[in-house]
């Protein structure tokens, strides 16, 4: 499965931004946004971005640890990571980037403030793994933050469903070339576990002393944020 999702990504990597753009109308970055701030992010901190593909998770942390702080952003798919460079300097932002795996990471225990992962868990292949990876590096009382797809509930939810089917897989399929894509991307969406069942799969890791979450736009996409025990 690893093997399928780093080729996937490869061949997406050049409309990602672009594509991501269109299909959220630009709302993304808010959520981004609110992942930092809940995050409870501040100067000085060293966060790692796992997963962090074209980099604007790990870019949303900079304006929060400033000039002081440390940022890295990671990721198993190199082509995904091509243009996060040019991003970062664009945003005035210095940032490391190193290609990993987040089931497997190759850093020593304790050693950030902060690990995110946007819109990557779903794609890892042992999502309980990553995540234990993950507070394994952070200290303990920081946070690991998962921002994800969910299923919104009611008659949003059905709109938006409707959508995720029939328009989202042919936007995409047209701005990428790539319409197989975006229909994993839906099909994952639908089944990935959210709210109290994803908790559950944090807690599990036996590595959190608190879990919360927080749904944006009607429970499209959560934040949960795990504090390190
Ligand atoms: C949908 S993209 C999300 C990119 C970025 N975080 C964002 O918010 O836009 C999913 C990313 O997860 C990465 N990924 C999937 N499995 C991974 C793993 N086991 N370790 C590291 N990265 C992984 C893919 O290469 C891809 O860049």
């Amino acid at each position: 499965m690893s093997e399928a999702v780093r080729a996937m990504f490869s061949e997406i990597a050049p409309k990602y931004d672009i594509s991501n753009t269109v299909l959220s109308a630009g709302i993304h970055h808010r959520w981004r946004k609110k992942a930092v701030t809940l995050s409870g992010a501040k100067v000085g901190d060293a966060v790692l971005d796992c997963a962090t593909g074209t980099g604007d998770l790990i870019i949303a942390f900079g304006k929060a640890v400033g000039k002081t702080g440390r940022l890295l952003g990671t990721d198993f798919c190199s082509p995904m990571m091509h243009s996060a460079p040019d991003k970062a300097r664009k945003n005035g932002l210095s940032i490391e980037f190193q290609e990993a795996d987040v089931m497997n990471l190759p850093y020593s225990d304790n050693t950030f403030s902060i690990a995110s992962i946007g819109f990557g868990i779903r794609n890892v292949d042992d999502p309980m793994k990553g995540l234990a990876e993950m507070a394994r590096v952070v200290k303990s009382g920081g946070k690991v933050v998962v921002l994800e797809f969910g299923q919104p509930n009611g008659v949003f939810g059905k709109i938006f469903q409707w959508y995720s089917v029939h328009i989202l897989p042919i936007i995409g399929g047209i701005l990428t070339g790539k319409k197989d894509a975006y229909s994993y991307l839906q099909k994952t969406s639908a089944q990935f576990p959210c709210r109290e069942e994803f908790v559950n799969i944090m807690d599990k890791t036996g590595q959190f002393s608190h879990i919360s979450y927080t749904p944006v736009t009607g429970g499209i996409a959560y934040i949960y944020i795990g504090t390190v025990a």
